[in-house]
């Protein structure tokens, strides 16, 4: 849970910081939130909006408050969209939901909600972010939707909840059109199609949200699959398409020993960072992770060395590559992680529960990378903090501290030091803005002690953990290994 926490703050924080980068750098604030109402209302997509196709929505059912629990409960699976009418986000995805819920009726009902008119339901169920779609099983929410939206992953997000788990395949026409329509699978190559190897896929394959599982007992089917057919059986395959195509599974065949192999493997080797994919590279299993930021171009001689050394750290390190010149959210991220304006960028992050950044100096090669996964891993590199520049005028009575000047100014023995840690976004900082000037005017001529504030989203200290804006900290002279 605090997990998912965590990655909703970086979700937001990943948004703001896009508005603030797509906005003019020379506009002060007040512009940026301007722009940002703006775009919330949708004012500014007037002409696009004509273009959305009319939906026929005829098998999404609308719920109210008074029929919500009535209806959730009556039906087995009940998936529910929450969403604001205005969203652009809602709008693109309503076509895809809609015809996910024609394909899917008899199995599963689909429904949406004004998130806007019940607000009581939105509190209880914890959404904080629109649109949401939650699936309830027998009126229990069970598991929020965070897959990609389009109907067929929709339909086979759904069918996996609802289903056996697993299909079997007896024919090379079923075959051929599951090789094309999936873009990863699992296939187990077993003796028979029921009995305890089939359970355990099953079992296995309802660990995982977005992987279908299959089997097949036919040796032709087989070896559409990439088995040999004298392959000793039970074998498991998974598929991609991308690079590196097929992968062996070659462990013991036990329900959880197979989810880690599928957990682990059904991310790519080198994974394109996008909100989509974010869930997936923060959801893993494996913490550990390196960031690639590079343009496009320089991505195309860089990302070769990346697959390769992600091969090396198969299960130990998730490789992730970054593109700085993309619309996704590219710059905000280099900003969150404090490397923006800096080009091409390797950076190792321990995950963001810890959150500790350390920076690769020297040549992008294998063995360069190599070399820098292994120190990663035993712990050997030194962390790096994120900060703006040192300000070469600093004299005014609230004074300005950056992560760089940190150590000189809050941690100088001989002074109390009260530290506002903010953000540009913070409506509540701004609004004690004067109060905080106001306070350190009154102390001026105390010498020993200092008013300060730091920009929290672009800098940072190992003796700083901030969940919140503002925080305010205080280092007490003559004490200041203590915690603030
Ligand atoms: C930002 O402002 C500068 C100076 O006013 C201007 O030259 C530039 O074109 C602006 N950029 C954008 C993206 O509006
Ligand atoms: C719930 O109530 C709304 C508003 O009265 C109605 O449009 C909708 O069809 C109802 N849904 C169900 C499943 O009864
Ligand atoms: C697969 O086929 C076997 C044998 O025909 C059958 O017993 C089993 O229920 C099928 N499994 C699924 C998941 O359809």
């Amino acid at each position: 849970m605090a997990n998912r926490a965590l990655y909703l703050l970086l979700i937001i924080f990943l948004l703001l910081i896009n508005n603030f980068c797509s906005a003019n750098e020379t506009s002060n604030i007040n512009d940026d939130i301007e722009f940002d109402d703006e775009e919330l209302e949708g004012s500014t997509e007037d002409q696009e909006e004509n273009s959305y196709p009319i939906v026929d929505e005829k098998d999404v059912i609308i719920l109210k408050h008074k029929n919500f629990s009535k209806t959730v409960k009556k039906n087995r699976y009940v998936m529910v969209l929450f969403y604001e009418p205005w969203s652009k986000e809602y709008k693109a995805l309503l076509p895809e939901y809609a015809s996910a819920a024609t394909e899917l009726k008899g199995e599963a009902l689909l429904a949406k909600v004004d998130a806007t008119e019940i607000y009581a339901l939105t509190k209880k169920y914890e959404l904080e972010e629109y649109p949401s779609v939650l699936l309830f099983i027998d009126g229990v929410p069970h598991k929020r939707y965070l897959g990609k939206m389009t109907k067929n992953a929709i339909v086979a997000w759904v069918k996996k909840k609802s289903g056996p788990g697993i299909y079997n395949v007896t024919t090379i026409e079923d075959a051929e059109r599951i090789l094309n329509a999936d873009d990863k699978l699992v296939m187990g190559f077993l003796d028979s199609l029921v009995g305890p190897d089939c359970d355990t896929l099953a079992a296995a394959s309802r660990q995982d949200d977005y992987v279908n599982f299959y089997q097949t007992s036919s040796p032709e089917v087989a070896k559409l699959f990439h088995f040999d057919p004298d392959v000793k059986r039970p074998a498991l395959v998974m598929l991609k398409k991308e690079a590196e195509k097929q992968i062996h599974y070659n462990g013991k065949f036990t329900k959880l020993a197979i989810a880690k192999f599928v957990s682990v493997n059904k991310l790519p080797l080198v994974t394109g960072f996008s909100k989509e994919n974010a869930q997936l590279i923060f959801e893993s299993p494996v913490k550990r992770q390196i960031f690639l930021f590079a343009t496009s171009s320089d991505s195309v001689k860089f990302i070769p060395e990346f697959e390769e050394a992600a091969r090396f750290f198969k299960g130990k390190i998730i490789f992730i590559y970054v593109e700085l010149d993309g619309e996704d959210v590219g710059v905000a991220l280099s900003v969150f992680f404090g490397v923006s304006g800096r080009g091409l960028m390797v950076i190792a992050y321990t995950g963001i529960e810890d959150a500790k950044k350390y920076m690769f100096v020297g040549e992008v090669t294998l063995d360069n990378i190599k070399a820098f996964g292994k120190d990663f891993l035993e712990g050997k590199l030194p962390p790096f903090y994120k900060s703006d520049p040192v300000p070469e005028i600093n004299d005014r009575d609230v004074k300005i501290v950056v992560g760089k000047n940190f150590d000189k100014i809050v941690l100088d023995e001989s002074k109390d030091v009260l530290l506002e840690i903010h953000a540009p976004w913070c409506e509540h900082c701004r609004e004690l803005e004067p109060a905080y000037n106001e306070l350190a005017k009154q102390l001026r001529g105390i010498n020993s002690i200092v008013i300060a504030k730091m920009d929290g989203s672009t800098n940072e200290h190992p003796r700083v953990k901030v969940d919140a804006f503002p925080t305010f900290l205080f280092f007490r002279a003559g004490n200041k290994n203590s915690e603030p």
